[in-house]
């Protein structure tokens, strides 16, 4: 074996993509190991799987930050680091006609929360950085400090539809109530947009007349549970080629987008 990569989650519920992981990674399916494991809520289930295979964990409170700053706005230190205006020039969260005060309160307890999760993840010396069920969304502050070869990204995320259909936090339930005959999973690199990011690999399922929302969850997680190990794999294998390609189109405008290459083994 190659050597093996070093793996840190994140997640926020259940955790039953990092379980797929974490016996990929037992199995021998992906070269690497996982080896922590942070959430942004304390009690969920995915840091007792982690604990069972003896895996550290540590839990950065979103919750608590947000609640302190509406409590006392001003309170809140912001990271050394941080500046506001060069994050809100690189998000691609919020529209441009978005309520100010709202996006500043978002980067604001982001960049703190984000600087705690910087800290606690510095120590592990970690390769690739998954994103399993970890229901926030990054911001260019973390993100800057963590990718800093922007050629090479190492933040992987699971979306429960095929992208860019569905983006946001209910891919499932979005696919079935728009009754789609098709659903799927994407697994893609974090960009500074919301599900945005380059995508490495999908999956589809079929949705059939007697299928129900539960139904297409349960069908969605099985693929999940399967390619996602798959795409860490293509990753410690060195296999993921970020290229930026610019397409003519035919009324003459640009269309640029950083795609995936999946190379050839060896
Ligand atoms: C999955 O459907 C994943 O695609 C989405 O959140 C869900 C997490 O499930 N991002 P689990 O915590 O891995 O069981």
């Amino acid at each position: 074996m190659e050597q093996a990569i070093r793996i840190g989650a994140l997640i926020s519920g259940g955790g039953t993509n990092l379980q797929a992981i974490i016996d990929a990674c037992e199995a021998g399916k992906i070269d690497g190991r996982v080896v922590f494991v942070g959430s942004d809520k304390d009690g969920v289930k995915g840091l007792e799987r982690a604990r069972k295979h003896g895996i550290p964990t540590f839990v950065v409170d979103y919750g608590e930050i947000i609640r302190r700053y509406r409590r006392d706005p001003r309170s809140m230190e912001t990271p050394e680091d941080f500046d506001l205006d060069e994050c809100l020039a690189r998000q691609n969260l919020f529209p441009p006609t978005s309520d100010p005060e709202k996006v500043k309160a978002f980067f604001v307890t982001r960049a703190v929360a984000e600087k705690a999760l910087l800290e606690k993840i510095a120590p592990f010396g970690i390769d690739l950085l998954v994103l399993a069920g970890f229901m926030r969304n990054l911001t260019p502050y973390f993100i800057d400090r963590f990718n800093t070869d922007p050629d090479n990204p190492r933040i992987m995320n699971i979306h429960p539809a095929l992208l860019p259909s569905f983006p946001g936090v209910d891919g499932y339930g979005d696919t079935w109530r728009y009754g789609c005959k098709v659903g799927g999973c994407t697994v893609h690199f974090i960009d500074y947009g919301e599900d945005s990011g380059p995508i490495i690999g999908q999956r589809a399922f079929v949705i059939e007349e007697g299928d129900c929302l539960d139904t297409v969850k349960q069908k969605g997680l099985q693929q999940e549970w399967r390619l996602y190990p798959e795409c860490i794999q293509l990753f410690a294998r060195k296999r993921l080629k970020t290229v930026k390609l610019t397409h003519t189109l035919d009324d003459g405008r640009i269309y640029q987008r950083t795609v995936v290459k999946v190379l050839e083994e060896g």
